[in-house]
């Protein structure tokens, strides 16, 4: 970890998706940065983002074709892990292989949701990262959304020090299902609907539970209780229209992940207080778009926020025509009729405030707020939810069975 503040971070990037075009469309609201370097397989897409970081004036990004040469470039500081979940552990171990032979300079790195497919990866991620003594942080950008941010400070300073701490965090994520195909094969993403989105629900659930100031293990999981279903994509009419999408490689007549999944997560607090959190997750809700809905519930108080009910809204009749797009609201369903648009997607959705906090935290050498070990956290409640799904029964914690589980859906 470095110990003298730098003036800047200059950071490169592994992976030209989705979510890193939201990380660098965010970067324009963090001071300090620049990103410096893009690895990926292919060189369009790493050209596409060069031109990106050219276009949103983040600095001069060079295309590198191997992750290892970006490693070795003397103008990268950071690493952003921003590619697919299969490719984690071999990313992090090539991250640690350059910077403890010494060919790499880097000292930080941050990693995307989830931080791996099983508790032992996650633990070898956290454990390569320590053992290359780099600084890390667990991308869970709804831990910075900012309705959280307020709603986390308001609630705990004004309702919570007067009556007492919440007791039940309500999360719930849902949109219409992934845009690639490799979210949908549950051997490479490593689950289906829980694992890809139930990660965000218990994590900004168990960040809005933590008394601010505290860490996170302040609060013990004593069990966890989940169920999964198929609602919609097993239907014979919507496996066939996966397939035409994406191939014969997403196969859900034969071959289906979970599209819903519940779960319930018993805590404790240090005075052996009981805490609940209520999470769901879908790809099968057809609204606008993504829907994320928040509540924290208390003695005397209750905290709401639901990402559709925007204060900007738009009306399209149906003389209005034009191509689909994602420009009103992320997994955009309809461009006609009263639409809910996001003005600032990447603050509200938590990716700028994520952002300057991790960069400033890299540049300074303090600990993030979500580190890795948070994301080996995340993904015990989650194999044990899988674990209750598969058993019918509620999994009591700690757990050393979760250690190697791996989900029915990805064992293939
Ligand atoms: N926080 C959130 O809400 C959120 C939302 C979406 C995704 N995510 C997470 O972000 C990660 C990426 O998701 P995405 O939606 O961006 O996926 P995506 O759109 O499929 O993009 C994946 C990118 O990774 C690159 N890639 C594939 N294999 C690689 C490898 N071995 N080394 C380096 N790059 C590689 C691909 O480019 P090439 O073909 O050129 O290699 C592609 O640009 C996932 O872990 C996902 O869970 C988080």
């Amino acid at each position: 970890m470095t110990t003298q503040p730098r003036k800047r971070l200059r950071i490169g990037v592994v992976g030209t998706g989705f979510i890193a075009e939201f990380h660098l469309r965010s970067m324009v609201g963090v001071r300090h940065v620049d990103v410096t370097g893009v690895y990926s397989r292919k060189a369009e897409n790493r050209a596409r983002i060069v031109k990106l970081v050219a276009d949103l004036g983040l600095g001069d990004c060079t295309s590198h074709d191997s992750l290892a040469a970006m490693l070795q470039a003397d103008d990268v500081d950071a690493i952003w892990i921003l590619s697919p979940n299969d490719t984690r552990i071999e990313t992090m171990r090539t991250i640690h292989d350059e910077v403890v032979s010494g060919r790499s300079k880097v000292f930080a790195v941050a990693c995307e949701k989830p931080l791996a497919r099983t508790v032992a990866d996650a633990r070898e991620m956290l454990r390569l990262a320590e053992a290359a003594k780099l600084n890390h942080g667990y991308l869970e950008n709804q831990v910075f959304a900012t309705p959280v941010i307020r709603g986390k400070e308001i609630i705990w300073r004004r309702a919570a020090s007067s009556t007492g701490r919440p007791y039940l965090a309500r999360a719930a994520e849902e949109h219409s299902g992934p845009h690639e195909p490799w979210f949908w094969q549950g051997d490479k993403q490593g689950g289906g609907v829980l694992l890809d989105m139930m990660c965000h629900s218990v994590e900004v659930a168990r960040h809005l539970l933590t008394e601010p100031g505290k860490k996170r293990d302040s609060l013990t999981v004593k069990g966890v209780s989940g169920t999964v279903a198929n609602l919609k994509w097993t239907r014979p009419h919507y496996a066939d229209d996966l397939k035409k999408r994406f191939g014969a490689e997403v196969d859900y007549r034969n071959r289906p992940s979970e599209d819903f999944a519940r779960g319930n997560v018993m805590l404790e607090d240090e005075d052996g207080n009981e805490l609940i959190i209520e999470a769901t997750t879908s790809w099968a809700y057809v609204g606008a778009g993504l829907r994320i809905q928040l509540e924290l519930l208390g003695p005397e108080y209750a905290m709401e926020f639901n990402s559709l009910g925007t204060g900007l809204k738009v009306f399209m009749s149906r003389a209005v025509t034009g191509a689909e797009g994602e420009d009103l609201v992320e997994k955009q369903n309809a461009e006609q009729g009263l639409m809910p648009v996001l003005e600032d997607e990447a603050g509200v959705y938590g990716y700028t405030d994520e952002n300057r906090h991790m960069v400033e935290c890299f540049r300074k050498g303090e600990e993030p707020l979500e580190t890795f070990v948070d994301g080996v956290a995340v993904m015990e409640i989650l194999m044990g939810l899988y674990l209750s799904a598969e058993t019918g029964e509620t999994v009591r914690f700690p757990n050393p069975a979760l250690e190697n589980y791996v989900p029915v859906v990805a064992r293939r």
